[in-house]
């Protein structure tokens, strides 16, 4: 379902939005703003986190339990984020992901190739697709700090080649994170590989780059982009304003309350961004 989502987008020149949970209420709110806009979603889970949340069954269930008890509408995609060794994409695979990515970047690209081309030989005979990425996003990702190394071309081709992956992730100057200064894209970088790789691009460390080099990145093959730290930041400004508005407040439920509003506002906007409002119905027809 997710590759046709992604071919689709990338088709009629938009971009599905991956917007990465850390708990429960994230769940509620990116779920609530897709069904309101009536946009495909994709929810990410990055690596560092699944033990976290409980582990990949029990993510898995809990956001199927949430799609089923709120009468959820739209596709859903359910996406390992960094994957960061084959084993645990595997286990992702087994557990009922629909999409694994596996982040072999730190790797030489001999071994990003390999350990890409068992993960997308094992998913693929599971029915799941798999991203890969080359170069590095730089920027603060759950505690690890690293720099911005710009995806070499001919590695692109490399490992879409020869590993026959689904989408690419190819870093071209975005940050996970925020960001210091102004983000500075590789737009003749990012052509020249939208030129020489047929599968749609990935956008990660989304938040934070302008709109109009969002849109610039949907035109050159971009058709997902990755959220995380945009929605984490509204979610805490709600949550810091409503504890200091009001000091008596101890229910969990009336606490968190205005902060599961503030993830829906922002996921709307993300996925205005994005422009998969509404792009629900032509692709289920297609499921
Ligand atoms: P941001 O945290 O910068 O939004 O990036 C998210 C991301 O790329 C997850 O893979």
């Amino acid at each position: 379902m997710e590759k046709h989502m992604i071919r689709y987008a990338k088709s009629q020149g938009f971009a599905i939005p991956q917007m990465n949970i850390n708990g429960l209420i994230w769940i509620e709110g990116v779920l609530q703003a897709a069904e309101n806009m009536q946009s495909p979603i994709i929810i990410g889970t990055t690596d560092k986190n699944i033990a976290y949340l409980g582990g990949y069954k029990f993510i898995l269930q809990t956001i199927k339990n949430k799609i089923t008890a709120m009468g959820i509408t739209v596709p859903v995609s359910i996406h390992l984020d960094h994957g960061l060794t084959v084993e645990g994409c595997k286990q992702a695979v087994d557990a009922g992901y629909d999409s694994v990515m596996f982040d072999g970047s730190k790797l030489p690209i001999e071994e990003n190739i390999r350990q890409t081309k068992e993960v997308v030989e094992y998913a693929h005979a599971h029915g799941v697709i798999v991203e890969g990425e080359v170069g590095a996003v730089g920027g603060v990702e759950d505690g690890l700090v690293g720099q911005v190394k710009y995806a070499d071309i001919d590695e692109c081709v490399a490992l879409v080649q020869q590993t026959h992956l689904d989408t690419l992730a190819p870093a071209l100057g975005s940050v996970h994170g925020k960001y210091k200064g102004e983000p500075n894209l590789g737009f003749a970088e990012m052509e020249a590989i939208g030129s020489k790789v047929d599968v749609p691009l990935v956008l990660h460390g989304a938040s934070g780059i302008p709109n109009a080099d969002l849109q610039r990145a949907i035109q050159l093959g971009h058709a997902k982009i990755n959220f995380n730290t945009e929605i984490n930041i509204s979610w805490s400004n709600q949550l810091r304003k409503t504890l200091n508005e009001s000091t008596e407040l101890f229910n969990p439920q009336e606490i968190l309350k205005p902060s599961i509003q503030a993830i829906i506002t922002i996921a709307e906007k993300i996925i205005q961004t994005c422009g998969s409002e509404n792009k629900n119905t032509a692709f289920i027809k297609n499921r």
